[in-house]
């Protein structure tokens, strides 16, 4: 548990997870007022990391909801486990049971496989449930987790109500690649994730590469910060940032010129019109 926001972003810290005081206050209530936190942001800012760094800070198990297109209950929440099912079908066969028997039988929790949102309602001590990009499943499903959130408990035909023995902090996150329903926003703890500033990018840096110079550092992430400044197809973010650096390092690179950054832009930058656009103003972009 966090006792305060000062906890949280120390407790973060020391997972290396550099947190700034907006959505250190955003995780604080969250967990403490036992709402979901809806983390919205471009790709490769933090959402996920701060998730698995909430996990290892709170010294409890990360369960992992990855959704994609056509994501259904089942998959979330549990499945028959048909093979058990078959087998203990075959085994009564050969006693005098009747089918009702065995029908009530294999229906029963013996016979499922609890899937990520059952398994964080279910665990003994309250887990980090991740649920990891929302916006790609669709709007069935974000309107069954709603409600399976809204009172942490899910009813099943077969086995009735689960009530969770433990309320897990809920983590979603989304690139923006639809719109959320009001009931969605209204249920959660909201907060935007955007690039980080100059002095928490350096920092990352320093912590996740510590090959790289003080003075690299500082040259590679101006250089990264002015490029956002820059209208492209796609912006690059701390990933691409960290990769870079790990790239200068493995090069053995002391210092930025224009020609080591023309020929490790594309670490930084995916498309080739962005490419193109960021080459002919290199020089102009080059910190002094
Ligand atoms: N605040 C931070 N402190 C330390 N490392 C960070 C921080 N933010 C991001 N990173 C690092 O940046 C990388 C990208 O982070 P992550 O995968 O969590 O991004 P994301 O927002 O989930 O991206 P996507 O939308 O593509 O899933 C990871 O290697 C992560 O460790
Ligand atoms: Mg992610």
């Amino acid at each position: 548990m966090f006792g305060s926001i000062q906890e949280v972003k120390d407790k973060l810290t020391a997972q290396n997870y550099l947190i700034n005081d907006n959505s250190a206050t955003a995780v604080y209530l969250a967990v403490r007022l036992q709402k979901p936190l809806l983390i919205e942001g471009p790709a490769g800012v933090g959402k996920t990391e701060l998730a698995k760094a909430a996990a290892r800070a709170l010294d409890t198990e990360l369960i992992r909801l990855q959704c994609y297109e056509g994501l259904d209950e089942s998959k979330a929440l549990f499945e028959w486990n048909y093979q058990k099912q078959l087998l203990r079908i075959q085994a009564n066969h050969l006693t005098d049971r009747t089918w009702e028997e065995t029908k009530a039988n294999i229906f029963s929790a013996e016979f499922y496989l609890a899937r990520p949102l059952l398994k964080a309602l279910q665990a003994e001590k309250p887990v980090v449930l991740l649920v990891d990009e929302i916006d790609k499943s669709d709007e069935e499903f974000e309107s069954f987790l709603l409600e399976a959130l809204s009172d942490y408990q899910i009813s099943i035909p077969e086995l009735g109500t689960v009530k969770a023995t433990s309320i897990p902090v809920v983590i979603l996150t989304s690139n923006n690649f639809r719109d959320f329903s009001d009931a969605l926003k209204r249920r959660c703890i909201h907060l935007y994730i955007d690039y980080p500033s100059f002095a928490r990018e350096l920092a990352i840096v320093r912590l996740k590469v510590p090959g790289v110079n003080k003075v690299l550092a500082e040259k590679l992430v101006a250089f990264v910060q002015s490029l956002r400044k820059m209208v492209l197809k796609k912006s690059p973010s701390i990933s691409e940032t960290l990769d870079w650096a790990r790239t200068l390092v493995l090069l053995g690179v002391e210092t930025l010129d224009e020609e080591i950054v023309m020929n490790t832009v594309n670490i930084l930058l995916k498309y080739q019109q962005d490419i193109n656009k960021v080459a002919d103003r290199i020089g102009g972009l080059l910190p002094e």
